[in-house]
């Protein structure tokens, strides 16, 4: 039988490109090499070593997980016990949210928790559902390295990838092949390849457009990138009255789109130096389009209107001070002080004064000038295309063998431990 001539997809010479795979005699050959060792790439190469796989994990940085090692304060939030494995979607961002339905309903925050337990990690819940080390998020690296080693899985680290070719052998059968995988250290060569590389976020710490990268090379389309979970930027001048409440937090509805895009979350607000930060701008950064404004209810449990109304016919006071029992005193200082009819003691007020003040209050619309970006967001919104793949597997439909995990997915969680999990 004549050997089967192999091609390169990207047109590279190589110099076994007349070999099938399996006969090249020191090339050193994986089931499945895993660019990227952070959540999904770790997890990924523990599943795959113990299901039989010879894996190698490949990561350019000196460290694994470095993500994994700063969220959630050190602590990591590991998963949202509210994520709902029959509609998991709700709680996700991109072009089809419905795509992570499958991964999700088959490997679900139960299966996690599990996990965990069994490797005896301790862990409470927070805030809606989320699950956090009680100890340090380190517990949870060294978990997923003692999966990893549970299934023989070999890593290089610190190791760049120079060049990845892809080899078409009928050896796989139709349409298949294997990858060639140039690194600092070395050939290596697999019969699949993960790319679990993560987004772009905070790339002191090794985040790199890597993913996409290899994406375009091979034809998988993507879903333009932006921040998100990131905190919203302000025009400079029209922000100076709001900045002096640096530091000031306190619970919000926050709302962005209009009729059945509009998304909104009863979270917490930060004000900053440069504008607003907190989980509730986190969450709806996520959704927030350039150049549309944000609606703010800065007062979501209160009757403001009721409650002016009563201070007006019992109190002589600044409506400052009235309305620093309703809100915090810093916050009711700033917003009387926009108009002179909110500076003077509440019983002279005019009953229209005060409909304006609550009104306003209940609904303080506002249009960021931009984010924060990659420095702060805590993931990438956008990436690889989800309807390049298969959901069931998260294989390339039109690239055999080659697989997109994790962040680098157009798929995006909301604020809450979502991400690990989905990673
Ligand atoms: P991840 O970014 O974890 O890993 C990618 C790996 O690929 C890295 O190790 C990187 O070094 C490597 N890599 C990149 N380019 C490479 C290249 N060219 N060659 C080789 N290797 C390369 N989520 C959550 O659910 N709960 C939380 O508490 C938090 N908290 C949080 C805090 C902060 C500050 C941030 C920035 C993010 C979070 N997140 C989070 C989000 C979460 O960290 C993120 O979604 C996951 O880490 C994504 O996992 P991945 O494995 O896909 O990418």
């Amino acid at each position: 039988m004549a050997t089967p001539l192999a091609t390169s997809k990207d047109g590279t010479i190589s110099a076994f490109a007349s070999l099938p795979p399996t006969a090249v005699p020191t090339l050193p050959f994986f089931d499945t090499v895993i660019i990227g060792a952070g959540a999904a790439g770790l997890f990924c190469a523990g599943q795959a070593g113990q299901r039989g796989l010879k894996v190698l994990l490949i990561d350019h940085a000196q460290a694994v997980a470095e993500k994994i090692r700063i969220s959630g304060g050190g602590r990591c939030n590991f998963t949202n016990r509210d994520l709902d494995p029959q509609a998991p979607h709700k709680h996700f961002v991109g072009q089809n949210p419905q795509f992570c339905r499958s991964a999700l309903s088959r490997y679900t925050p139960a299966d996690f928790i599990a996990l965990v337990q069994k490797h005896g990690i301790p862990f409470h819940e927070k805030h809606k559902g989320q699950l956090f080390c009680d100890r340090s998020a380190e517990d949870l690296i060294a978990m997923l390295l003692a999966e990893c080693t549970a299934g023989g899985v070999e890593r290089w680290q610190p190791c760049s990838v120079k060049k990845i070719v892809f080899l078409a052998s009928e050896a796989y059968g139709t349409g298949s092949g294997s990858y060639q995988i140039h690194t600092d250290r070395g050939l290596v060569q697999a019969r699949s390849l993960v790319v679990a590389t993560g987004g772009l976020s905070i790339p002191k710490i090794g985040a790199t457009d890597f993913g996409y990268r290899i994406a375009q090379q091979f034809d998988v389309p993507l879903v333009e990138r932006r921040p998100g979970l990131v905190p919203l930027t302000f025009d400079g001048e029209a922000w100076a009255p709001w900045a002096q409440l640096a530091g000031l937090a306190l619970p919000v509805t926050i709302s962005t789109g209009a009729k059945k895009s509009r998304m909104a979350f009863d979270e917490d607000l930060l004000f900053t130096h440069r504008g607003l930060s907190g989980p509730a701008v986190l969450q709806i950064s996520s959704y927030w389009q350039e150049g549309t404004p944000l609606a703010i209810d800065l007062a979501p449990t209160v009757d403001l209107p009721a409650a002016l109304a009563q201070a007006k016919a019992r109190s002589r006071k600044l409506i400052a001070n009235e309305l620093a029992q309703l809100v915090p005193g810093r916050l009711a200082d700033a917003w009387a002080g926009r108009d002179a009819d909110w500076q003077r003691p509440i019983n002279e007020a005019t009953d229209k004064a005060l409909t304006r003040l609550a009104e306003q209050m209940a609904r303080w619309e506002l249009t960021p000038t931009g984010t924060e970006g990659y420095k702060k967001a805590e993931v990438t919104l956008g990436g690889v295309d989800t309807r390049a793949l298969s959901q069931q597997t998260m294989e390339c439909k039109a690239q055999p063998g080659l697989y997109f995990i994790g962040e680098v997915v157009d798929v995006t969680g909301w604020l809450g431990g979502y991400n690990f999990q989905w990673a």
